[in-house]
């Protein structure tokens, strides 16, 4: 096996890597199957739905599975729908599927990029929504022992960008193969985020916000069919009570969002900003010009070691500026497989 097939399509930052294939998998059977022969070969195995929150750094040295297990299957009670969603649905098509089929929720997570597999892994979350608001289970297949067991909510572990999925299973061993949402029937709007603040509460409907979203998005985000990216290239940071009255007493005009632990979240973009990097440029590698937290491969040029260069430069000044040091969110991907990204940072 050679490294013949590109990647290029098939990562949103457009990192113009390769593996040693690319196959689109239908099945449990079929992931189990390209996963046997992976190992038989020792190869490496990365699975993938859009590849919108992952940084390639070199070629993969092995196989790639792009997850399509399809399929939505409704069930409802008095008080909710219960979907069961196929890993392999996109994400943003199932936001108008169950807006369409008037099971209004989930439109605070209108194009988000991406499948439903990867969803409950950093619990995609935006506009004062996450997934973990309305995830009741995932199913996965462990690899080495070919069971398909089901977590429940509690069991992921769900926090801010984070789960169980993140950090403490090995992501070569396993496939979220579903997910099982539940949409209460009770709807209200949920428009306590900042920008949905200029909407009228009153009367206002789910394809309302759906729409007003979308637009948003579309403005202050750059498509990554046009600019590389992977959304928010760093999480925004949380930090204790002590932490945030000094940064305050220094930096009074900077936004936060108190925390119920009594914890403050602040937003990198806005850090970022403060240390005048918008549109800073390493290379081919830049800071969106628009929106600081995302990090853009300009002309389709960059490579992720020149992403990687910017990257500790922004998280280099924001600590010589606030003293927070930034974490990705993005996934780092070498040629075996995830790599540590805090340690490649530093
Ligand atoms: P991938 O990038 O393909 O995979 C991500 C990780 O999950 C990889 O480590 C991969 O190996 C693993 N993986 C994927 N599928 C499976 C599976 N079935 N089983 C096991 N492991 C798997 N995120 C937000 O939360 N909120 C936002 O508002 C948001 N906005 C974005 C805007 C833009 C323009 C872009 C490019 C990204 C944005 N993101 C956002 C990030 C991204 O959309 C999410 O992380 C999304 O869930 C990624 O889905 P994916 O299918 O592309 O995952
Ligand atoms: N800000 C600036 N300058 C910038 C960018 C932001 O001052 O260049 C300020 C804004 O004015 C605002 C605050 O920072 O006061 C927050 O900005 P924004 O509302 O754009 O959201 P964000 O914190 O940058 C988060 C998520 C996004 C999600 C949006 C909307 C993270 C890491 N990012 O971004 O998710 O879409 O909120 O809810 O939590 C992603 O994860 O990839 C992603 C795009």
């Amino acid at each position: 096996m050679s490294n013949i097939v590109t990647l290029k399509y098939f990562n949103s930052f457009a990192m113009n890597v390769c593996a040693h294939s690319i196959n689109k998998v239908y099945s449990e059977h079929e992931l189990l199957m390209y996963w046997k022969k992976a190992t038989e070969h020792d190869k490496s195995v990365l699975l993938l739905g859009g590849g919108c929150n992952v940084l390639f750094l070199e070629n993969f040295n092995g196989i790639v599975l792009l997850n399509r297990i399809k399929g939505v299957l409704v069930n409802e009670d008095d008080s909710a729908w219960y979907l069961h969603v196929g890993a392999g649905e996109i994400w943003h098509r199932l936001v108008v599927y169950s807006l369409s089929k008037n099971m209004p929720g989930l439109e605070n997570l209108a194009l988000i990029p991406g499948y439903v597999g990867a969803a409950p892994i950093q619990n995609i979350g935006a506009f004062g929504v996450e997934l973990q608001q309305f995830c009741e289970y995932v199913d996965v297949l462990q690899f080495y022992n070919e069971n398909r067991i089901r977590l429940n909510a509690t069991e992921c572990q769900f926090g801010y960008r984070d789960s169980i999925f993140k950090n403490k299973l090995d992501n070569q061993q396993y496939a979220i193969v579903a997910v099982g949402l539940k949409i209460n029937k009770n709807w209200y709007p949920i428009l306590r985020y900042k920008s949905l603040r200029s909407l009228n509460v009153s009367g206002i409907t789910p394809y309302q916000i759906f729409n007003f979203i979308c637009k948003l998005r579309q403005k202050i985000l750059p498509d990554p069919a046009i600019i590389g990216n992977a959304g928010s290239f760093f999480k925004n940071p949380i930090i204790d009570e002590n932490m945030f009255n000094t940064l305050l007493r220094y930096n009074p005009d900077m936004p936060y969002y108190l925390q119920r632990n009594g914890s403050v979240k602040l937003f990198a973009g806005w850090l970022i900003d403060r240390c005048h990097l918008k549109g800073y440029r390493l290379g081919n590698a830049a800071v969106y010009n628009k929106q600081a937290l995302i990090l853009i491969n300009c002309n389709q040029r960059a490579t992720g070691m020149e992403i990687i260069k910017l990257a500790s430069y922004v998280r280099n000044k924001v600590a010589d500026r606030f003293s927070i040091w930034l974490e990705p969110e993005v996934r780092f991907i070498a040629a075996q497989g995830e790599v540590d990204a805090l340690q490649l940072l530093q």
